[in-house]
């Protein structure tokens, strides 16, 4: 049950048919914008019809127009303070020893799940340490996993550069995995039911790292944490609670930086960009 709705504010200008990705929108009887009963699953639940009606006239979903954020009133960023967002950014190797407030982190979370998924499936799920204390727990255990490993010679094939980390970590101290983050971010995604599981995680991690440095946040992408946690300790997905049928998809670091940056890095982008001529 979409549960479409069109209350009498509506002008009929169609902007709701029009707009509609999978044309299920028509004309009722009344002349007023309306979905046939047998076309209601075809329904991706976008909202592009109560988003794109300029006197909040159509609901659907149970969700109320009123509200939705209004656009109007409000000041998209400038092209120049995006650059600056996305040169400026860094990969965050260096965390201060403390938590991020929780509050924080569930907004940029929230924020970051408005990322668009493939066929609107919207079936990224976050799960977030957002205590520095259980990503020490976590971290220990993965060293102490990696360190029996390697007693026993059982590193999976492709991984037996871990010993070289463990080695490091013992050491001289160096978190080579976890880049001694107070907190780690793991994107997953049903892929039995998203159409682009493993897209829909990248964008919203990408959303998440671009958000967090808005508030002067530092972040990394982990493929190390990735490649411990799902080939060396595959046990630690259900020990997360998260369920069998999501994959891990891609993990990221994150943290109060210790270190700050004094200017972009300079990329050579001219010769990677290319018009196709046909
Ligand atoms: C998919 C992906 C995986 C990465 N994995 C790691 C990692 O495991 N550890 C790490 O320190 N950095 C990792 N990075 C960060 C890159 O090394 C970094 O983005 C690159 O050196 C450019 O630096 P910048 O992000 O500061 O521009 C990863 C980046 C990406 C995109």
């Amino acid at each position: 049950m979409i549960d479409f709705k069109v209350n009498s504010n509506c002008i009929r200008c169609f902007q709701c048919v029009k707009d509609c990705p999978v044309h299920i929108i028509g004309l009722g009887e009344t002349g007023f914008p309306f979905i046939k009963k047998d076309q209601e699953e075809e329904c991706i639940e976008c909202q592009h019809c109560l988003a794109v009606c300029p006197k909040r006239a159509v609901s659907i979903l149970g969700k109320d127009p009123k509200n939705s954020s209004d656009l109007r009133s409000k000041q998209i960023p400038k092209l120049s303070e995006l650059e600056l967002l996305v040169e400026g950014r860094r990969s965050v190797r260096r965390f201060q020893d403390e938590n991020v407030d929780k509050k924080l982190i569930t907004r940029l979370l929230s924020d970051a799940l408005h990322a668009p998924t493939g066929v609107n499936s919207m079936q990224v799920n976050f799960f977030v340490v957002d205590d520095k204390e259980t990503m020490q727990k976590i971290r220990v255990k993965v060293y102490n996993k990696i360190s029996q490993c390697v007693q026993k010679n059982s590193l999976p094939i492709g991984m037996e550069f871990f010993k070289e980390f463990l080695k490091s970590w013992q050491e001289n101290g160096h978190d080579n995995i976890f880049r001694k983050a107070p907190h780690m971010l793991l994107a997953t995604a049903d892929g039995t039911v998203a159409h682009t599981p493993h897209e829909d995680c990248i964008i919203a991690l990408s959303y998440f790292e671009l958000l967090a440095a808005s508030e002067s946040l530092g972040t990394v992408w982990c493929g190390l944490a990735k490649w411990a946690l799902t080939s060396v300790l595959p046990e630690m997905k259900s020990e997360f609670g998260i369920p069998e049928n999501h994959n891990i998809e891609y993990i990221m670091m994150f943290g109060v930086p210790a270190v700050k940056y004094f200017r972009t890095v300079q990329r050579d982008t001219a010769d990677k960009i290319k018009t196709i001529t046909f």
